[in-house]
């Protein structure tokens, strides 16, 4: 088991459907340093225009590196997907884009990628060996694969197909209150959901993240799976410590 110990500070930015939010973040407690900013995340959501709001809350926030998530692939710093974001994103290289916008060193990651990786430092995988799959329900789903604590980005585990559908469809947070499911007609589907992740990758623990893992005692218990299965602890600033720490390595 890889032990990092990731000292000081860096500035972490959630960017996501509804809002912008970041804050510094402590890294030796992998905890908010301070109060988080939220503004709303403009519409349309252009590169431009989130650029623009992300650079107005950097600049409320102390000098240190800067890490920002982003709801789709990140390739090297480029966005390459945008399942549920504006279209223009496809091929932006987004740290290119918030490094001129903010003036600022930034690394940008997947945003479940991030809350994955805090959970595994600070959450509820903390010192977890072996094979853990973090996935957050939301408006999509989102996923983190990590061995030992080392993270494989970019799994997009919310995209396989499950009963002929894209996963996310019908297994998200967005279906359940699109379609206004009852807690048992949700867990139905998180059951077909993880026991396709079951099958193909045997891993050793599922963390559940995302807003409505606050309500994991109505759906979870629910689930019969040979994995454990247990709520996300950093919840809504997963994505923002996650962030902060892996800019923080990269300037290290
Ligand atoms: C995207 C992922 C993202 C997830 C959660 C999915 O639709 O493809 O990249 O992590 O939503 O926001």
């Amino acid at each position: 088991m890889a032990h990092r110990h990731t000292q000081g500070r860096a500035v972490g930015v959630d960017i996501g459907g509804s809002g912008i939010k970041g804050a510094p973040v402590d890294l030796a407690a992998g905890e908010l340093a301070a109060d988080r900013i939220r503004i709303e995340t403009p519409q349309p959501a252009t590169p431009d225009a989130v650029a623009a709001v992300v650079a107005q809350i950097v600049g409320q926030c102390p000098e240190g590196p800067v890490g920002v998530t982003f709801p789709a692939v990140i390739q090297h710093g480029v966005a390459r997907t945008a399942a549920n974001v504006d279209k223009a994103w496809i091929d932006t290289d987004v740290e290119a884009l918030l490094r001129g916008a903010t003036g600022r060193a930034v690394t940008v990651v997947n945003d479940a990628d991030a809350a994955g990786l805090a959970e595994a430092r600070w959450g509820a995988a903390r010192d977890v060996d072996g094979v853990v799959i973090v996935t957050t329900l939301g408006t999509g789903i989102g996923s983190a694969l990590l061995l030992d604590g080392d993270l494989v980005p970019n799994t997009e585990l919310g995209h396989i197909e499950v009963d002929g559908h894209d996963a996310e469809t019908r297994a998200a947070d967005s279906a359940r209150e699109r379609e206004d499911l009852s807690w048992e007609q949700w867990a139905k589907r998180l059951q077909r959901y993880y026991e396709a992740l079951e099958r193909l990758f045997w891993p050793d623990l599922f963390v559940v993240g995302g807003g409505v893992s606050k309500k994991h005692e109505k759906f979870l218990p629910l689930l019969e799976l040979r994995t454990p299965i247990v709520p996300a602890l950093l919840r809504n600033n997963a994505g923002i410590v996650g962030a902060a720490a892996l800019a923080a390595e990269r300037a290290a």
